[in-house]
């Protein structure tokens, strides 16, 4: 039915699809289906017990602040708590440079508003995250995209990208979302470097960053830019805007990330997200710094790595035992995802039925190119389900492609 609405939609809406991803995750209420699509943390690591204490401290202590409204900077203890441990991260920021919001997703639509006009050039990963040019393409931006490899964004393109003067770099250099790559030391600081001499700014998203399982912790594109302007003295200079949240530390649930920018900017966006909502939950502020206070969090992380670490190397042997040849896949240090390239002229597109078929799902990989391509690349999340589902989910998958490939013979 035609309702009176459609033809008056704003013509940003052209731009704007419903998220493959979303649809995709409805699929995971089929029964007995093994998904690898979503994005989801581990459920059975959720700190249920901490956050029912930490409610029940909350409502008594300071119930009456809790379920008050809140100043849209954020919780102050929060935001403070954020700013110590950012420092030891290297990244040396107060209070005032720290704006708490509901999610990445929501710092990402803030950007968005504060930075593009119709038509600006945004750089970005091929492939990137998906939920960034969604959030992005209502605001109407062209995208320059700079293809990756292995070690993450390439430095030849990223110069070439860059004489087109984007408004912004947009990068994830930690276990990158989709392909669970990292940029290496010598690329964070030629990326710099370049940011410089072309003078554009960069936003760095990193929720991954803590979720480590192998290697040495690398120093964010923030600490580096500071670096590389103060000769060393690491001081704040705003030059890098930087994202993190506590959907894969804590929980998604409780909606609750941060943006580390130039107080100036700061408030800015807070001019903006009260247009959008006010204030982030201060209930949830209040229990989130409560469950993470006193070292919970950083003993929680640990639990995390673990988990994941041993998930990640499952999925990866299951993919050693039932992937045909001529397939490849990325080997990810860190984070939730890995990506896997399937021989040229497989569609996981077309693909995806099949697979769901014999319930199994991925998400296909080319709704993370901005620009289209990439027909036969998939990503696959191995922190959701649990290791005997990974196992057999990849052996489903496999067989899958075996198929394909064979079809194509
Ligand atoms: C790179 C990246 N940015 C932002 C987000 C959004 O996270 P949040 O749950 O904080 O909105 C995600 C979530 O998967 C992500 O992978």
């Amino acid at each position: 039915m035609r309702t009176p609405w459609e033809y008056r939609y704003a013509r940003r809406t052209k731009n704007m699809g419903s998220s493959a991803i979303r649809e995709l995750l409805k699929l995971t209420q089929i029964p007995g289906l093994i998904s690898f699509a979503g994005g989801l943390p581990a459920p059975d690591v959720f700190p249920v017990e901490e956050f029912k204490n930490a409610c029940d401290i909350v409502l008594s202590e300071v119930g009456s602040q809790a379920l008050q409204y809140g100043t849209t900077e954020g919780y102050l203890p929060l935001r403070d708590m954020i700013a110590r441990h950012s420092c030891r991260y290297g990244i040396k920021v107060g209070a005032e440079n720290i704006q708490i919001t509901s999610g990445s997703q929501q710092a990402l639509d803030l950007l968005g508003k504060l930075l593009i006009n119709p038509g600006d050039r945004i750089l970005v990963e091929e492939p990137t995250y998906l939920g960034a040019l969604q959030a992005w393409n209502a605001y109407e931006p062209d995208y320059l995209t700079v293809p990756i490899d292995e070690f993450g964004m390439q430095m030849t393109p990223l110069e070439a990208a860059l004489r087109a003067s984007p408004k912004f770099i947009y990068v994830l250099p930690n276990f990158q979302n989709p392909t669970g790559v990292t940029l290496t030391i010598e690329r964070r600081k030629k990326l710099v470097e370049l940011a410089d001499h072309y003078g554009v700014p960069i936003v760095e998203d990193d929720p991954y960053g803590q979720l480590r399982y192998e290697g040495e912790h690398l120093p964010p594109i923030l600490m580096l830019d500071d670096r590389f302007q103060k000769n060393g003295e690491v001081n704040y200079r705003g030059n890098v805007i930087y994202l993190s949240t506590f959907s894969k530390t804590l929980a998604p649930g409780i909606r609750l990330a941060w943006i580390v920018a130039p107080a100036e900017v700061i408030s800015k966006i807070v001019q903006g997200k009260q247009g959008a909502d006010l204030h982030t939950s201060t209930f949830n502020q209040m229990v989130a710094f409560e469950v993470a206070k006193g070292g919970f969090l950083d003993k929680h992380v640990r639990t995390i790595r673990k988990v994941y670490g041993y998930r990640r190397n499952v999925m990866l042997k299951a993919m050693e035992k039932y992937f045909p040849e001529g397939v490849s896949w990325t080997h990810p240090m860190g984070g939730m995802f890995l990506w896997v390239t399937l021989p040229e002229g497989i569609n996981t597109v077309e693909m995806f039925e099949k697979a769901v078929a014999i319930k199994v799902a991925y998400v296909p990989g080319t709704s993370f190119f901005a620009k289209g391509g990439g027909l036969n690349t998939m990503r696959l999340n191995f922190s959701n389900a649990n290791p005997e589902m990974i196992e057999e989910g990849i052996a489903r998958l496999g067989k899958v492609i075996k198929e394909e490939i064979e079809a194509i013979k």
